[in-house]
């Protein structure tokens, strides 16, 4: 047993399947920011390794949910999911609530993780604020979660955006302390943010330093994948800019921080890189930018937006995928938590 955590400790010797998955929350209107950072990756992924993409309803409780709302969120989710072109047939789609190994390892993890680590965390020191005696305990223990979510499955790609690499990098620690301590070198693997792309972080239309978040107080900071063309159009018009042209070189879009945010969206949404925006665009004012950028949000989100309407009108047939999506996941979570109990060595196991 030690402390710290066991870098390099066989983590790497992991030599099982490969596999991806990652979650959301559902705890408000999902956002561009969600989209790009995350779901559009997922649609992606599911094509190349086995896919597990579920609602992350146990994390949204750390803060308060209204209890007749939080199942129509996760709806809601799981038909963001499905618009944005996940397939039910290819990724197991669900709420982690339906698979209770998530909360049994969850449970050994906290057992494993250090205070230490949680500590550095510094997105429990956002969201408890000034008052941190008054948050939850799940809210301060929610990467450990996090953790079990990730190795419930033994995944070894997790597709986020850029704000959830720290809980990345405590999961390989988990992971690694837990290999090292029970004895089971390669047991977890030591799991990959997939973080590239310009969409990996999306910031406010109001303000090029803060992240685009859905606890923004202003509508105008973020695109909802419930917008509509007016909608979209009001915000890019109304987004924050300088008054320049559009630079030639990367090194100077990265000194203006809007600008830099208005051309990773487009760049995100028409698939190409941010030099390639630029090789169009340079020298052209966001008079022209924004109409651009506009036309190509409205293209690309239109129908994202349309199919998610047509998914939330039946909500029996997403039911039925969640509960589908629930039972293949604890296919497999089922025997790695029985691993892991004979492991512990806890009676019965
Ligand atoms: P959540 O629900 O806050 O966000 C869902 C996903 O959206 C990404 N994201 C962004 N990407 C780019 N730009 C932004 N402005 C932006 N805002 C949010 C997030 O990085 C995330 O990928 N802790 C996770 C949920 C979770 C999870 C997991 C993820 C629970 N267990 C296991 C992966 C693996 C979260 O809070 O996501």
């Amino acid at each position: 047993m030690t402390d710290q955590p066991s870098p390099g400790v066989s983590g790497a010797d992991y030599s099982g399947p490969q596999r991806v998955l990652s979650g959301v929350q559902p705890s408000g209107a999902l956002h561009l920011g969600n989209y790009l950072g995350a779901l559009v990756k997922f649609a992606r992924l599911q094509h190349v390794q086995p896919t597990f993409i579920f609602v992350a309803d146990l994390h949204a409780i750390t803060v308060w949910q209204e209890p007749a709302k939080l199942a129509a969120q996760t709806r809601e989710i799981a038909a963001a999911y499905l618009a944005a072109g996940l397939d039910p047939a290819k990724a197991a789609i669900f709420p982690q609530s339906a698979v209770p190994e998530h909360a049994e390892l969850a449970w050994v993890f906290n057992c494993v993780a250090r205070l230490g680590w949680l500590d550095r965390m510094t997105q429990f020191k956002e969201k408890s604020g000034k008052h941190k005696e008054r948050s939850s305990v799940g809210l301060y223990t929610y990467p450990v979660l996090q953790a079990a979510d990730i190795l419930v499955y033994k995944a070894t790609h997790v597709p986020v955006g850029e704000d959830q690499k720290q809980h990345l990098e405590l999961t390989r620690d988990i992971a690694a302390k837990f290999n090292h301590d029970f004895d089971a070198p390669g047991f977890f693997p030591l799991p990959e943010p997939l973080v590239q792309g310009p969409g990996a972080r999306v910031m406010s239309l109001r303000d090029g330093a803060a992240k685009m978040s859905k606890s923004d107080e202003s509508d105008y900071s973020r695109i909802n994948l419930t917008d509509d063309a007016d909608a979209i159009a009001q915000k890019i018009r109304k987004a924050r800019t300088d008054a320049a042209p559009l630079p030639e070189t990367l090194e100077d879009l990265a000194t203006r921080p809007e600008a830099d945010n208005l051309v990773g969206i487009y760049a995100a949404l028409a698939n190409q890189t941010k030099a390639e925006v630029l090789a169009q665009y340079a020298g052209q004012g966001f008079g022209s930018f924004k109409p651009a950028l506009t036309e190509v949000m409205v293209s690309t989100m239109g129908p994202v937006t349309a199919r998610l309407k047509d998914y939330l009108s039946d909500p029996g047939e997403i039911d039925s995928i969640l509960a589908t999506g629930a039972a293949r996941a604890r296919q497999i979570a089922r025997p790695v938590v029985d691993e892991v109990r004979k492991r512990v060595g806890f009676w019965g196991a």
